[in-house]
């Protein structure tokens, strides 16, 4: 099992809460293309295991042209190899989302949309700075449908200073009105250096609301399950057979290559990054030069690792794994911390694995450091 995740560094506008990699010119694409192709072929015997799902994600990758995604397709299908059955999925913007559109994204072999909906109300959108309205998120959904694609994922955002309740509910509802089978829901973060964080260092806004925040939390546990979805992931909720592959491989501890500006890989037991600003990347694959910083992975460094991301998950930490993979100091750390909460109601533990009680779930950032060595 292995992936590919592809870095489109580029967006129409900047939303409010973002600190991902991105431009908002769009003056250098085809050059950027060019240099993600190269990365690409560049790149192939690092990753010789089969290709079980390719991710473009950003940025905006629906802001690709049908010749763009083609270049970029090719390149990967000519270099690796891909399994027949892949999921491949692309990170939309609800507005890029017209009929030629998403024909095109078909036709190469999309066969996943993310589309970030963030919310289906017009003053949290406006306040979000986002690109598109009510209207348009609700239609690029249809659309989509219409076209022929069933497994479709959104984006939401909760616990902003427009949120209220009955919004979030709303914003909710609207997964079962259009049969969506997958959501990605995140409470807002207030990112330094983010217009969010300077509203709110400027006292233009309040700061963002803990109660509201798990209590919507709380609203969205309880609707999805209505909706017949798991929560396989303290943000992912899916219906059966529609867990999004690509990311449960990240959190199984699969590897992956991450091409384009900004983007991380996990490769033979080491961490990858890519330069994050476009005209650098461009620059150094023209010229043959390195784009990249990477580190170990030491022992201490995958313990965490393993513990952060399996604990968020349905899959749990695996007592037996910890066992054989980590040293006898890690073992007794693990022990130790793990003690007190086995004996609490935030932890439960079946068949050797240990995951979060709907209790826990709530305090999952908390149990992950306590358990973290540092
Ligand atoms: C970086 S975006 C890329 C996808 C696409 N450009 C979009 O905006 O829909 C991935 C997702 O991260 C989430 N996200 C980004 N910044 C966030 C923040 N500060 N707080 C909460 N969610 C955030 C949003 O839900 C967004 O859809
Ligand atoms: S949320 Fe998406 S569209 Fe908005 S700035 Fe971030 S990457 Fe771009």
């Amino acid at each position: 099992m292995a992936g590919i995740y592809i870095h489109i560094p580029f967006c129409k506008q900047s939303c409010s809460y973002c600190d991902f990699h991105f431009s908002t010119s769009l003056k250098n694409k085809t050059d950027l293309v060019s240099g993600i192709v190269t990365e690409i072929a560049n790149r192939k015997e690092q990753l010789t295991n089969k290709i079980n799902t390719i991710y473009f994600g950003g940025g905006t990758p629906s802001l690709l042209t049908g010749d763009d995604l083609k270049r970029i397709v090719e390149s990967i299908y000519k270099n690796y190899i891909v399994a027949s059955n892949i999921e491949f999925t692309l990170e939309c913007n609800p507005d890029d989302l017209t009929q030629k559109k998403l024909q095109e994204l078909e036709g190469s072999g999309v066969n996943r949309l993310s589309i970030g909906v963030q919310s289906f109300n017009n003053n949290e959108l406006e306040f979000f700075n986002r690109a598109h309205n009510s209207n348009e998120a609700e239609a690029s959904i249809k659309r989509s449908q219409d076209v022929g694609f069933e497994n479709i994922t959104i984006d939401l955002i909760y616990g902003s200073p427009i949120s209220t309740d009955n919004i979030w509910l709303d914003n909710l509802q609207k997964i079962a009105t259009f049969n969506v089978p997958h959501l990605s829901a995140y409470g807002l973060t207030v990112e330094p250096k983010t217009k969010l964080a300077h509203q709110i260092e400027l006292g233009q806004l309040p700061k963002l609301n803990d109660e509201k925040m798990i209590r919507q939390f709380k609203m969205l546990i309880e609707k999805t399950t209505t909706f017949g979805m798991t929560q396989y992931e303290v943000s992912n909720f899916g219906k059966e057979g529609f867990y999004s592959q690509h990311n449960s491989n990240y959190w199984k501890g699969e590897q992956y290559l991450g091409i384009g500006p900004s983007a991380h890989s996990y490769i033979a037991e080491k961490r990858v990054w890519n330069v994050a600003n476009n005209i650098k990347y461009i620059k150094a694959l023209n010229n043959n030069e390195c784009y990249f910083e990477e580190e170990d992975i030491d022992e201490k460094t995958a313990f965490n690792e393993y513990v952060l991301t399996r604990l968020r998950t349905i899959w749990g930490v695996d007592l037996d794994y910890i066992q054989t993979n980590f040293n006898k100091k890690l073992n007794a750390h693990f022990q130790k911390e793990i003690k007190h909460y086995l004996n609490s109601s935030y932890l439960q533990t079946d068949n050797n694995k240990i995951t979060l009680t709907q209790e826990g779930i709530f305090i999952a950032d908390k149990i992950t450091s306590d358990l973290f060595y540092i």
